[in-house]
């Protein structure tokens, strides 16, 4: 899969406009026929995105996060479809549209970037002629605009020397720098949403930090609302102004960062908070919630958290809990929201 590309010349949106909703995903329901049946692997996601932040979504491995994310842009594998719920991406409604007009939508409006970036370029081509083909196809530029045009992006995402790398092949760029490459592939497309799916969870910690701060320049410049999925607590600390935390298929909890840090209101946001904190507080190995994310052909009626959590109580949890709000901006899914004082992060 590749991200895309569409029609203005630039990416030169001004970041102080007027802020826009730029995804708006509405009780995201995904059902998949497998050998055990039909299963839905997420029920009633809700998120939203503006043009002037970068939101969180964040959740153990299994928890539907990819799910989530390929649904919204159109790309669920053959056997998932979308069964209830209603995604609208830059205020075009994409739910139920046919293959060729979510391509343009794809092209035009949002763009996705991967945790491997390396497996999105074809090694036997020049990332130059990948990213300028990319433009051509959207924009019909002669090549030699379209191969102008690359070296700015490239200038854009920080490739050093960008006249000389649009000449190299993928094997002669590291991790790193295919990701910026897949960046520049995404902007190519002037998006006005970047879903970026665990963007760093392949790259080395130095690696990681630079290519999470263009990230983070790109949204605030060019005023592109950012979608970042990671199962890591520390990069949504650093990057994100609002979180969505999810598991077992559904939104548990939902609020701005410093909220969600420093005063969660689900015994899950809790346990990963405390999961991350233990290696600084024990200098030993990171201790994590016991258990694991059920997978969703075990998905329990009740509270599909309750088995794994410390404060579950039978008669209260062992219910279907909807997510709640609890404060301005502030949302759980949990029973005993009101009876528990969680821990969070301290300042
Ligand atoms: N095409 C599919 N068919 C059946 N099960 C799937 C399919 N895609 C994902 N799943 C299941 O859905 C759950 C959520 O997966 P995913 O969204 O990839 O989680 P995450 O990205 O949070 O790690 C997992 O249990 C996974 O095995
Ligand atoms: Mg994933």
């Amino acid at each position: 899969m590749t991200a895309m590309t569409t029609m203005t010349e630039r990416p030169q949106r001004d970041g102080s406009r007027a802020p826009s909703v730029v995804l708006r995903v509405e009780d995201l329901t995904v059902e998949v026929r497998t050998e055990q049946g039909t299963l839905t692997l997420i029920e009633g996601v809700d998120l939203t995105v503006r043009s002037d932040e970068i939101v969180g979504l964040v959740g153990e491995s299994g928890s539907g996060k990819t799910v989530t994310s390929l649904a919204t842009m159109g790309l669920l594998p053959r056997n998932a479809r979308v069964s209830r719920g209603r995604i609208e991406v830059a205020g075009q409604e994409i739910t139920g549209l046919p293959e060729r007009r979510l391509a343009d939508v794809r092209g035009v409006r949002a763009a996705m970037i991967f945790q491997e970036p390396r497996r999105c370029l074809n090694p036997a081509f020049t990332v130059g002629d990948q990213v300028a083909e990319a433009i051509r196809r959207h924009r019909g530029w002669s090549r030699k605009r379209a191969m102008a045009h690359t070296v700015d992006l490239f200038g854009l995402v920080e490739i050093p020397d960008p006249e000389r790398r649009v000449r190299q092949y993928p094997h002669e760029f590291s991790g790193g720098m295919c990701q910026r490459v897949m960046l520049a592939m995404a902007l190519a497309c002037d998006p006005q949403l970047l879903i970026a799916d665990e963007p760093t969870t392949a790259l080395d910690v130095t690696v990681q930090r630079q290519v999470l701060e263009l990230i983070r320049r790109l949204q605030a410049e060019l005023g592109i609302g950012v979608l970042l999925i990671t199962h890591d607590l520390g990069v949504v600390a650093e990057m994100c102004d609002r979180v969505s935390v999810m598991y077992a298929g559904q939104v548990v909890e939902e609020a701005d960062a410093d909220s969600l840090f420093h005063s969660p209101k689900n015994p899950y946001t809790s346990a990963l908070l405390q999961s991350i904190l233990e290696p600084t507080r024990h200098g030993e190995a990171l201790t994590y919630i016991p258990g694991r994310v059920p997978p969703p052909h075990l998905f329990p009626a009740t509270c599909r958290f309750q088995e794994r959590c410390g404060f579950a109580v039978d008669e209260v949890c062992g219910q279907v809990v909807d997510l709640q709000p609890v404060a301005a901006g502030h949302s759980s899914r949990c029973a005993r929201v009101h009876d528990l004082e969680l821990a969070g992060v301290s300042e």
